[in-house]
């Protein structure tokens, strides 16, 4: 497990609970046949390549660590010799700087904060104004996972979303809602509470055929065991991507005026603001982008009100979505993120139960089904 030609790294992708199968099969995209699932990740073996090609094309995970160590210890004294045993030169340059992230759970070494502290005695210190290089620290039962983030900061953190609504949705869940809708790229899409754009934008960014890491960096790179051709190749694979053939319309609509402002600077810093039309209108004015073309999807994240019942104004909000799409658009695919299942029978009984998430804290369901 080191970062010469042809080994592999012992990887764990990250990504927010619920979207384990999604992201399956997109590492299976990547050439990546054996996979395990667990909750919040899934557990792989991946070359250089395919590790420099997860952080750059995965679109619904979090970030992607690369094991560096295993062992079970139940001392100090334990802990601080097998961590001298372990060669950090493959990651660390003498410039990066440790930040240390540790979880136990029903080890004898219990308190993190002295846990982390040995791990910053062992681990090369780096320059003070160097980037940060983080390792995730996970003992469960005695039992020490250590790993390397390949990634820097968190892969839904694509850099465009500066401009924030009200209660924004991470760019990997976004993501994650297309392709659990199944939205062919080249159909249209609406989003008739966008809010800050997110589900809109990361529509755009795929009808564009864009990676969704395009142009960001990784803490891979900095990596002595980094190979520049292998990196070299991939960018190659980032530029030759071709966007999927026509133009869909895509409509990011919202009553709130700032709301779909922020939408239109967050599109622009994507790059993608020409392929989206932004509405300022309430749910109520809602059309069919495009009358005489195919069905498309209305994929949305309504409010979700309290954590107890929801008030009449969130039933009509509901009822008025369900009410509005089967008038003007029969046949097209429905995508809705809820927290309240109940309320959810007002856009339409019977949808389907495509993903169950963890948001926030929060259980959400993703209920799909069609207008008609
Ligand atoms: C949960 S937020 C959407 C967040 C969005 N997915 C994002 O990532 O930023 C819900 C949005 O619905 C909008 N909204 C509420 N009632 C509406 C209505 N009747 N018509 C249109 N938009 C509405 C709100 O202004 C808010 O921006």
């Amino acid at each position: 497990m080191n970062g010469s030609r042809g080994a592999t790294h012992d990887v764990l992708v990250v990504c927010p609970p619920g979207l384990e199968q999604l992201v399956a099969t997109e590492l299976a995209g990547l050439g990546v046949r054996r996979t395990r699932i667990e909750k919040g990740g899934v557990a792989c073996q991946l070359t250089s390549r395919q590790l420099y090609a997860a952080n750059v094309f995965l679109s619904c995970s979090t970030r992607v660590l690369v094991r560096a160590a295993t062992f079970t210890v139940r001392s100090f004294a334990d802990l601080q010799r097998r961590l001298g045993e372990v060669d950090w030169s493959e990651w660390f340059d003498g410039m990066s700087r440790p930040r240390v992230r540790v979880t136990t759970r029903r080890s004898m070494l219990w308190h993190d904060a002295a846990v982390v502290e040995r791990f910053e005695s062992a681990l090369p210190k780096g320059s003070t104004d160097g980037p940060e290089q983080l390792l995730v620290v996970m003992a469960v039962k005695d039992r020490f996972v250590v790993s390397v983030d390949s990634s820097g900061a968190a892969l839904h953190q694509r850099g465009w979303r500066l401009d924030q609504a009200k209660a924004p949705l991470r760019e990997s869940v976004a993501a994650g809602l297309l392709s659990a809708c199944r939205w062919d790229p080249s159909t249209p899409l609406v989003d008739p509470m966008c809010g800050s754009g997110t589900i809109a934008i990361e529509a755009a960014i795929r009808a564009a055929g864009h990676a969704p890491g395009l142009g960001r960096d990784f803490s891979f790179q900095r990596w002595p065991t980094f190979q520049p051709g292998t990196w070299a190749s991939v960018s190659a694979e980032i530029d030759s991507v071709v966007a999927p053939t026509g133009h869909p319309a895509i409509v990011a609509a919202d009553r709130d005026a700032g709301a779909v402002e922020a939408a239109r600077a967050n599109a622009e810093r994507a790059g993608v603001a020409d392929r989206i039309q932004f509405v300022n209108a309430p749910i109520s004015a809602l059309e069919n982008p495009e009358p005489d073309g195919g069905p498309g999807h209305l994929i949305t994240n309504p409010p979700w009100g309290g954590r107890v019942s929801a008030g009449d104004d969130l039933r009509n909000l509901y009822a008025t979505l369900g009410r509005v799409g089967n008038e003007h658009l029969a046949g097209w695919g429905l995508g809705i993120l809820v927290a309240d299942r109940d309320l959810a029978r007002q856009v339409r009984p019977g949808l389907t139960e495509s993903l169950q998430l963890e948001l926030g804290g929060r259980q959400a369901w993703l209920l799909t089904g069609r207008f008609g």
